[in-house]
């Protein structure tokens, strides 16, 4: 029997606050009709003053291993997927760790901006197929817009605040996290970076995007890495129940649907109301749809994301 990590909670935490795309207009030069036609982003989530990403990630969490019905303690690591950590160190993940009163196993921080879930998810999933951990929280969290530059129109309107979380537990069976796919490509730098950082400026730095580059690559390598995970598995995309996408772009997500021919009834789409919450936003639509009863046992489903670095991936899970 094949040991693997199985999801056995979800779970999701918005700030308080929204922020729609007319509240936007009122600060900068924008329409809500530009926003929702290139995007179909309706509003965001904006974290409170002193709410941190360890805050938003701790919340995500306990409703997770609620959930799941597990308490913090059986907890015997943490990954957690993060842009805009607390702090330059520690990782945020440790942050966490305290908050859930979890004093065992190991808690560390990943890096890899939107598709950072994704990778989160390999990380762990990793660990306990080789025996090194028996159950895992793993989280995207984010407080995205404390590295937006206000006045770049262009991707202030993008983003939001949030975290998710998945509790994985390790099982024997034909259900789990089937494989997990990671690329990057370090070429892609200049086309989604952060002007600064502690070795470069000592400043935190904002955001700076090549928006047609982004969408170019996005399309294109995340339809690659859908199939490469469907290979992997011997399966055909219609076999596939649900698919979860990064939560970028509207346009980005109906032009996956459209190759893998999946109908609009497949997909899970909040990028309307949550916006672009970077490494968050595949768990909050993970929750959403596990949490709603679209997503239930048994079925097949694909997560998948990009972002800067380029980095890249996707995972093929049985729920
Ligand atoms: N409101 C109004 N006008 C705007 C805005 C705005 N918020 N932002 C840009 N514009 C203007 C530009 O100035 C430009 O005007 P001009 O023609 O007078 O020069 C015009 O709109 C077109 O700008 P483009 O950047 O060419 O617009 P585009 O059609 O490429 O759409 C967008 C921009 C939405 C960013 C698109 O490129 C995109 O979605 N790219 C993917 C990027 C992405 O999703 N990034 C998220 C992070 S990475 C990830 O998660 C995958």
């Amino acid at each position: 029997m094949t040991r693997r990590s199985l999801i056995v909670g979800t779970g999701a935490y918005l700030p308080a606050k929204v922020v729609t795309n007319d509240d936007l207009a009122r600060q900068m030069d924008t329409t809500d009709e530009w926003i929702q036609q290139r995007t179909g982003i309706r509003q965001r989530h904006v974290a409170a003053e002193g709410e941190l990403t360890s805050h938003l990630a701790a919340k995500a969490s306990e409703k997770a291993l609620a959930q799941a019905g597990l308490k913090a303690a059986d907890v015997d690591l943490i990954v957690l997927a993060t842009t805009t950590p607390d702090e330059t160190f520690p990782a945020t993940a440790t942050r966490v760790q305290a908050m859930l009163g979890i004093t065992r196993g190991a808690a560390f921080d990943v890096q890899a901006v939107c598709a950072g879930f994704v990778y989160a998810l390999a990380v762990a999933d990793n660990f306990i197929k080789a025996g090194q951990a028996e159950t895992a929280l793993v989280i995207g969290a984010e407080t995205f817009t404390r590295i937006l530059d206000w006045n770049d129109r262009g991707t202030a309107v993008l983003f939001g605040d949030g975290a998710g979380a998945v509790v994985l537990k390790a099982a024997y069976g034909d259900r789990g996290v089937l494989s997990t796919h990671l690329h990057s490509d370090g070429r892609g730098h200049d086309a989604l970076y952060v002007d600064g950082g502690p070795s470069s400026t000592g400043k935190v730095g904002v955001v700076k995007m090549q928006g047609k580059e982004v969408f170019r690559h996005a399309v294109s390598k995340l339809a690659q890495v859908i199939q490469e995970a469907l290979d992997a598995n011997g399966m055909k995309s219609e076999q596939i129940d649900w698919l979860v996408p990064h939560q970028a772009n509207r346009r980005i997500i109906d032009g996956m649907a459209d190759k893998f021919g999946l109908s609009k009834e497949k997909v899970v789409v909040t990028v309307d109301r949550h916006a672009n919450t970077s490494a968050a936003s595949v768990p909050l639509a993970l929750d959403e749809a596990v949490g709603d009863g679209r997503i239930r046992p048994g079925q097949v489903v694909v997560l998948e994301a990009i972002g800067g670095g380029l980095a890249w991936g996707a995972a093929l899970v049985r729920m």
